[in-house]
């Protein structure tokens, strides 16, 4: 593909119309959400849609998720729109929660990867909405990231992968949430969870009642150590190497040893709490913060930060799978190269 002069641009408000105007003529715009970064396009758009996956290097098999400003919106791309995916819309909207629904026509293939299924959202980040409304258009965005790639959550991560390939990269800060939208699909019943992320399993639960998660890695339970059969995704380029289970710590420790001995440099990412076993012991580390939450928020700058000093391996232990836990579990386990159970 040719190369493009890209503008990283601060997000006020001539600027989102700036950007507007370019996702209305086909172009491509990154922009911020509450989760990741986005790369957007005009959803109805089939050439617009595909140039994203050009953009990103991203099969075509890969359907992309379709953004709106509001309710209103949800006729021109679902077919059918049950009493429970209003209700999903209603408690958690705008917000990231992506709904698996039964496709309208004019919703172009290149979108949905060919199934009659659509995934949609709308984004709570003021920016996003700005954007879309502004548009007028649904907006078509996967995260703004190289494919297989670690998730963009600041504007200079999305300069990093996407430079020279789109017209246009909106900044709008660091993404406040940190991991991508819950993907669910109500078409099964109970409801799935095709992906874990931003509204918490329990929040749904609360909701809707009892919805069950597609395993992710699930052939990697119970052993070790485990050879890297995940297909690799959000990862870093360093090996990521995760460690689950009641010993957790006490491995990763051990394993770090064992890394230093045979001379690689390791990065590791850690909560408060775990923090102090490794300082000092020559390892570079990536402070997660307190709890799941700020773990979420800063993961991916993280991988993306210990990348930079050109690490050899980075270690992370589970952070259980409760709130944001299970979404940041997820991703740790496809970005690992290993995953080593206890
Ligand atoms: O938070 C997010 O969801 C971010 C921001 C930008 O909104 N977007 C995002 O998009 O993470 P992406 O393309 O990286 O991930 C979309 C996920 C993929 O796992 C894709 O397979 C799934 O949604 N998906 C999209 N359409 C689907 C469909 N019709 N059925 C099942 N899964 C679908
Ligand atoms: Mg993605």
């Amino acid at each position: 593909m040719c190369f493009m002069e890209t503008l990283l641009l601060p997000a006020t408000s001539d600027n989102i119309l700036l950007a507007a105007e370019t996702i209305k003529k086909g172009g491509l715009v990154a922009f911020p959400t509450e989760t990741v970064y986005g790369l957007g396009a005009n959803a109805l758009d089939a050439m617009a849609a595909g140039r994203i996956f050009e953009a990103k290097q991203r099969p075509a098999t890969d359907p992309l998720i379709v953004h709106l400003s509001g309710v209103e919106q949800m006729e021109q791309v679902a077919s059918q729109i049950s009493p429970l995916a209003l209700q999903l819309a209603e408690t958690f909207w705008p917000g990231p929660l992506t709904l698996i629904l039964p496709k309208q026509p004019l919703v172009p293939e290149a979108v949905t990867a060919g199934l009659n299924t659509v995934a949609v959202r709308i984004p709570s980040h003021p920016v996003a909405l700005a954007l879309i409304r502004a548009a007028n258009t649904p907006v078509a965005a996967p995260s703004a990231n190289r494919f297989g790639r670690t998730s963009p959550t600041t504007a200079r991560h999305v300069w990093h992968d996407l430079q020279g390939r789109i017209e246009i990269i909106l900044d709008g800060g660091p993404t406040p949430v940190g991991v991508e939208s819950t993907v669910l699909d109500i078409c099964a019943s109970p409801p799935c969870i095709l992906r874990p992320g931003g509204v918490t399993r329990e929040r749904l639960e609360a909701v809707i009642g009892p919805v069950t998660v597609l395993a992710s890695g699930a052939a990697l339970e119970g052993s070790l150590p485990s050879p890297g059969l995940l297909s690799k995704h959000y990862a870093p380029r360093a090996e990521l190497v995760l460690f689950m289970g009641a010993n957790a710590l006490q491995e990763l420790l051990s394993y770090v040893k064992a890394e230093q001995s045979a001379g690689r440099r390791i990065g590791a990412l850690v909560i408060n709490a775990d923090a102090d076993l490794l300082e000092g012991e020559g390892v570079l580390v990536y402070h997660l913060g307190a709890d799941v939450d700020s773990a979420a928020r800063s993961i991916y700058a993280g991988m993306r930060w210990l990348d930079s000093q050109g690490v050899d391996v980075i270690v992370c232990r589970d952070l259980g799978e409760s709130g944001l836990g299970l979404a940041i579990r997820d991703r740790l386990r496809r970005a690992a190269s290993r995953v080593i159970t206890t």
